[in-house]
């Protein structure tokens, strides 16, 4: 695994990620702050000419169940908000709103084979390590299906809502095994809040204790961290 400890975590994911655009290619994106900034740099980017979007389609990695995609904090309405609308990206995610589950989980696996899979997969890392929703006690072999938010992630997304209680419980999540096909993995953690999971996820031993510890089974994992996300590396 890469691990860069940089003052512009956003500019060094937004460059991992430029150099994987071409039509045809396959974005795999995530929501919440981290990706922020990398979006930002991207969309930057494009406007001043140096890269483009054209032919790229991307899919994201998880959804809440029971929200409506109207709402504007569903995974649907924050991911075109923050970026594939601005970029002009077609983009795919797991259906919150599906009345078989299930059978939704297994259409986002074959969507995302059928398109030829993940050339580069951005990450956050939850405080408790998870990545995508793979909460702690997620298989490390598992594959898109629902999971349980710990109350730990509902309190940490709970800025996004109203309040912890509108947080939903429930949510469909791309699988540790689904994200390890990506070809290229991204990560990007900044802030004080991710020292541990970091250092856990990065030096730790792989563990379903740490979701984000099977990106060390992958070969090309690309760990960008500001200094204070850095901090508990040894
Ligand atoms: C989001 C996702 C989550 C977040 C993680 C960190 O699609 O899958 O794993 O990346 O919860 O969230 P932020 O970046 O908001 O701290």
């Amino acid at each position: 695994m890469e691990v860069v400890v940089t003052t512009s975590p956003g500019e060094v994911a937004a460059d991992a990620i430029a150099g994987h655009l071409r039509p045809g290619a396959v974005l795999g994106l995530a929501t919440g702050s981290s990706p922020l900034p990398v979006y930002t740099s991207l969309l930057r980017r494009r406007d001043a000419g140096e890269l483009s979007f054209d032919g790229v389609r991307a899919f994201t990695l998880d959804e809440y169940l029971g929200l409506p995609r109207s709402h504007p904090e569903s995974y649907h309405s924050v991911i075109r908000r923050d970026f594939t609308d601005r970029a002009g990206i077609e983009v795919d995610g797991p259906d919150g709103e599906a009345a078989d589950v299930p059978a939704e989980a297994a259409r986002y696996e074959a969507a995302i084979a059928a398109a030829g899979g993940i050339d580069v997969q951005l990450l956050g890392i939850g405080t408790d390590g998870h990545i995508g929703f793979n909460e702690p006690g997620s298989s490390l072999a598992s594959r898109t299906r629902t999971k349980t938010l710990t109350p730990r992630t509902r309190e940490d997304n709970a800025r996004f809502f109203g309040s912890v209680d509108e947080v939903p419980i429930h949510v469909l999540t791309q699988g540790l095994g689904t994200i390890l096909e990506a070809r290229h993995v991204v990560l990007v953690a900044t802030g004080s809040a991710k020292a541990a999971a970091v250092a856990a996820a990065v030096e730790g031993p792989v563990s379903a204790f740490c979701p984000a510890s099977v990106l060390q089974l992958h070969p090309h994992v690309t760990c960008v961290v500001d200094p204070d996300a850095a901090a508990d590396l040894k």
